[in-house]
């Protein structure tokens, strides 16, 4: 077999083998087909598409090109979540105990990575003493005994995912739906979980902008999960401001916190009972969207949900205490109240800005190796639809930086638009994709 010739055909619009596809993926994985002639590849992919087998069996061979970690030893079905990427999205650290208390094993692995704040094992580690790093077989126990663990990523997962994301990123062959969705749902294949809630965001600060396309990656996720024996349900839901108040690490931690104690933001604590929902249907807990739903709105009201986190804190070392006494969460030198600029109506807060105003605070990493602030980041007051007057607060700034400090009020200035006329809300989640087909809202 030869890399020139899989090139001609995809060129020409034919559909490549199983064979040709693991061809290109081993070889290329190994270092023996250059990147010349893989971007040539990705670019003849990009214009000519690839059809359902195709993006199932690229997404099997990336799988299969590095570790693919066992679960197995975990009694019960294991539902992951995985969410397309949002500014200040907490939902795993209110899923994750909510899930648990109703008997979904949480087995969670995360990695740091790059972006406006931290991953959720960097948050996490704003409770003293937690620890993410633990053998699989300590990993694997607590799951069994505490029905939870969130630990950090040390496994080689789909490196030849790593290789082609880095190459598709400079050779302009990112937005193909095909490779995109073979891409996320490659990684989370190789983490183990038998069923997968996607939250596909759509919006000013998600991957995908528009909901038509936001639909078509769903489409193509479930069809994947689907084609591998993986149970996966696609949740295609707003992210044209920042979920919840909260960007930041240790300020959504305690964010999370109000909402396991049933004081979170509306839409936050919305998307966590609509994911959460998914999750306990696929996990057997439920039959249908509205049993599961009850059952765990009635786990935040009994309190079960933060006894949870509680029990996920001190499992890994953390101290509990700060559950219940968040000023014990590290803290930020300086507080400053971003007021607004004119009377009316919130139109839109651009996400994205949002976020770059935390990260220039320190809350993320501008590269890998960069360090978190866990105590800096951006708390809102106010969202779309919300009136405001002038010289109202809009906006608190937590930071340890005086000149950082300005310059994200720059930004949280320009990325709010305050209009005369009243704004309509738009509905937090904008449908559901399953195996057996989608459901627009
Ligand atoms: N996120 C990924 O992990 N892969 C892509 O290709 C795009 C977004
Ligand atoms: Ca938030």
């Amino acid at each position: 077999m030869r890399m020139y010739d899989i090139i001609m055909k995809k060129r020409n619009g034919g559909e490549l083998t199983t064979e040709e596809i693991n061809f290109f993926i081993k070889g290329y994985t190994k270092g023996e087909i250059p990147d010349y002639q893989v971007s040539a590849l990705m670019m003849a992919i990009y214009f000519q598409k690839m059809n359902k087998r195709e993006t199932a069996e690229l997404t099997k061979a990336m799988v299969e090109s590095g570790d693919i970690i066992d679960l197995s030893a975990i009694e019960g079905i294991k539902v992951d979540k995985h969410s397309t990427g949002g500014v200040g999205d907490t939902t795993t650290l209110v899923l994750g105990p909510i899930v648990s208390a109703a008997g979904v094993p949480v087995a969670k692995m995360s990695g740091r990575g790059l972006g406006h704040t931290g991953g959720t094992i960097d948050k996490l580690e704003s409770f003293t003493g937690f620890n993410v790093e633990m053998p699989i077989e300590r990993f694997i126990r607590n799951v069994n005994e505490k029905k939870i663990a969130i630990g950090g990523q040390t496994a080689n997962l789909a490196p030849a995912d790593k290789k082609l994301y880095s190459l598709r990123d400079v050779t302009a062959t990112v937005d193909n739906m095909s490779l995109i969705a073979a891409s996320i749902m490659s990684k989370k294949i190789a983490s183990g979980a038998d069923a997968i809630v996607l939250d596909v965001k759509t919006g000013s600060g998600a991957f995908m902008k528009d909901e038509e396309s936001s639909f078509k990656l769903a489409e193509e996720m479930v069809d994947i999960g689907t084609h591998v024996g993986r149970n996966t349900v696609a949740v295609v839901t707003d992210m044209d401001e920042p979920l919840g108040f909260a960007v930041g690490n240790a300020l959504e931690v305690i964010e999370a916190i109000d909402t396991l104690k049933g004081k979170g933001p509306k839409d936050l604590t919305e998307l966590c009972l609509t994911l959460g929902a998914y999750m306990l249907i696929l996990g057997e807990k439920a039959k249908s969207f509205e049993e599961a739903r009850g059952i765990l709105e009635e786990i935040i009201s009994s309190g079960k949900g933060i006894e949870k986190l509680k029990v996920l804190v001190e499992a890994q070392g953390g101290n509990p205490d700060f559950v219940d006494d968040i000023s014990l969460f590290p803290k930020a030198k300086v507080v400053k109240k971003v007021l607004a600029a004119r009377t009316g109506y919130v139109k839109a807060i651009k996400a994205d800005d949002i976020g770059i105003a935390a990260l220039v605070l320190g809350a993320g990493r501008e590269t890998k190796e960069s360090k978190v602030d866990l105590a800096v980041g951006v708390v809102l007051h106010k969202k779309i639809g919300d009136f405001v007057n002038e010289g109202e607060a809009i906006a608190t700034i937590h930071s340890n930086c005086e000149e950082k400090t300005l310059q994200s009020e720059e930004i949280i200035q320009k990325a709010y638009g305050i209009v005369d006329e009243e704004v309509l809300t738009k509905p937090l989640i904008k449908g559901i994709v399953t195996k057996d087909g989608t459901i627009k809202f």
